[in-house]
């Protein structure tokens, strides 16, 4: 009977707290009285399928600003530029840090790696020291790498697709792709093969990241006591978290050999941090984090929240894979534009990018309508702020609804369609774009904003450039007749990707083998 009184009582007291907002709503203020911004009456727990069409509702009905609770953390939802730029631009001071997950921030990346650092001066040294090697003249210095990579993404192609015989799922060959151009930033180097067990470990690694994290995505993030319990995911994160250690930090060691035994090893960021160790006062979880945060970061991305199966450059290079065979009126285009401007007996480089404004438009529009982070990686507020009215308490969790903002139709005709040429006329790169006044004009808000901005931007930028650019010289796209490509479903829990597809390449015209020919897979230097 005792057990029955207290299971009913647990029971009211739980459906008493989920529907509290109720109640909370009408006490939350500031000292002027002005309330939370609106939103659900009861607390969530999680939204794990497509959470981002959830928030999309939530956004239509409760508007431009809403809060809700995910088990006792209240999150607010910006769905439009001008409150995106007036909170966390114009109000950067207050709303730049990060909340504390508890198997992300917590188990996995200690409070570190950037992303997960709390705002302030450890999170600011250590993103002065990732831009070393990021900044848009940086990345310059990496356009040799950069560019063998997307030449070497269309040779592997050409080869195993025996040229254009066989039907091919991009998804190995594009993070492939991504990883060694994040291996060249990050510890200067790449690998050579196809099935290197280095790229199977960094794929499980990033792969079970991005299951165990996601901003909506763990009850235990969201109500405390979970914390206690000591549940399989728990467990597989402090697993993740001691691989990423045990991975990145013998690469880095091996690294560190290199510049001991005054060997070669090209300008990247493991140098970088190796150099500026006791000058900043780096300790060995700093430095493995911060690697790793490039790695999950760049390759699978990682808003790192998300980051998702791969996600990031290569699940964009896989959408754009998955897109164009149903819009060949769009590859046409883009072909006849790159028949003009460079010709048949080159492949595209870095320098003509400011002359392929059509292609610059496809990639915009792939990062609009299938940005990896729909939810960006949530900012968090530092102090109690009020805006227009709305009280948005210190502690709150700041979340960007990429969503609804690239689905506005006030903003983009047709929101829902693919359609390049709406960035027509917009020859801005996205670092660009993002630092305009106006934030409606900006082209799309994928990498973040304010001071939490993407860092890895203009390296995303150049890698999605080439890569796009190479695959439209090369190639004409097929979708199978008995395997139709989804465009609605993906796979992720918060970083997006395409199911699982085949498509067939075959070269575009006769000069396309010769111009590939010779181009010999090599090592700057393996591990
Ligand atoms: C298309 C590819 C990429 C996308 C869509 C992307 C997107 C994002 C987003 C949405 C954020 C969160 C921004 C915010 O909090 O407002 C972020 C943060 C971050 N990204 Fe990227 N990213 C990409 C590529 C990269 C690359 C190539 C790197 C590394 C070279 C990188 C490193 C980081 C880091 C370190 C952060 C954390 C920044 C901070 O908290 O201060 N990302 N990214």
């Amino acid at each position: 009977m005792l057990l029955q009184y207290t299971l009913t009582a647990i029971v009211l007291a739980l459906g008493l707290w989920i529907l509290s907002p109720t109640v909370l709503r009408k006490v939350v203020t500031d000292s002027d009285g002005n309330p939370l911004p609106p939103g659900p009456n009861r607390r969530f727990f999680s939204l794990r399928q497509y959470p981002e069409r959830t928030v999309f509702a939530w956004a239509a009905k409760y508007g431009r600003l809403f809060s809700v609770w995910m088990g006792s953390q209240l999150f607010v939802v910006i769905s439009d530029p001008r409150v995106a730029r007036d909170l966390l631009v114009t109000n950067g001071a207050i709303f730049s840090s990060r909340r504390q997950y508890f198997l992300k921030n917590k188990i996995i990346l200690k409070g570190r790696a950037i992303t997960a650092s709390e705002y302030g001066d450890t999170w600011r040294q250590h993103r002065k020291i990732a831009m070393q090697v990021l900044t848009a003249k940086a990345i310059e210095g990496f356009g040799q790498s950069l560019s063998y990579e997307a030449r070497m993404l269309i040779h592997t192609l050409i080869d195993e697709s025996q040229s254009g015989k066989v039907a091919l799922n991009p998804y190995h060959y594009t993070a492939r792709y991504a990883l060694n151009n994040m291996l060249f930033i990050s510890f200067g180097m790449r690998t050579n093969h196809k099935e290197d067990p280095l790229i199977e470990r960094a794929v499980e690694l990033a792969l079970e990241f991005n299951k165990l994290t996601g901003p909506w995505s763990n009850p235990v993030d969201f109500f405390k006591p979970l914390e206690w319990l000591p549940t399989s995911k728990r467990t597989r994160a402090y697993k993740l978290h001691q691989n990423l250690i045990d991975v990145y930090g013998s690469m880095i060691l091996r690294v560190k050999a290199k510049l001991d035994a005054d060997q070669y090893v090209p300008d990247c960021l493991v140098k970088t941090i190796i150099q500026d160790q006791e000058r900043e006062k780096l300790d060995w979880q700093d430095m493995v984090m911060l690697s790793a945060v490039f790695m999950l970061g760049g390759f699978f991305s990682a808003s790192l929240t998300s980051p998702h199966s791969t996600a990031s450059t290569a699940g964009l290079i896989q959408w754009f894979l998955a897109l164009i065979p149903s819009h060949p009126e769009v590859a046409l285009r883009a072909q006849e534009e790159l028949d003009r401007v460079v010709g048949r007996d080159r492949l595209p480089t870095m320098e003509d990018e400011k002359h392929l404004h059509y292609i610059r438009a496809i990639i915009k529009e792939v990062q609009r309508v299938h940005s990896p982070f729909w939810m960006g990686t949530p900012h968090c507020t530092t102090e109690d702020f009020t805006y227009d009215g709305q009280f948005i308490p210190k502690g709150t969790a700041v979340i960007l609804n990429c969503y609804s903002i690239h689905h506005n139709s006030d903003r983009y005709e047709d929101p829902w369609l693919f359609k390049p040429e709406r960035y027509l006329g917009d020859d801005m790169t996205c670092a660009e774009s993002a630092q305009q006044p106006n934030p409606l004009d900006r082209d799309h808000w994928t990498f973040g904003a304010g001071r939490r901005i993407c860092p890895g931007i203009h390296a995303a930028e150049r890698q999605l450039f080439l890569a796009i650019s190479h695959l439209l010289w090369s190639f004409n796209f097929h979708s199978l007749p008995d395997e139709p490509i989804s465009l609605e479903e993906y796979d992720g829990s918060s970083g997006r990707t395409p199911r699982p597809f085949k498509l067939k390449l075959s070269a575009r015209h006769e000069l396309v083998p010769s111009v590939l020919h010779g181009a010999q897979e090599s090592t700057y230097w393996i591990l």
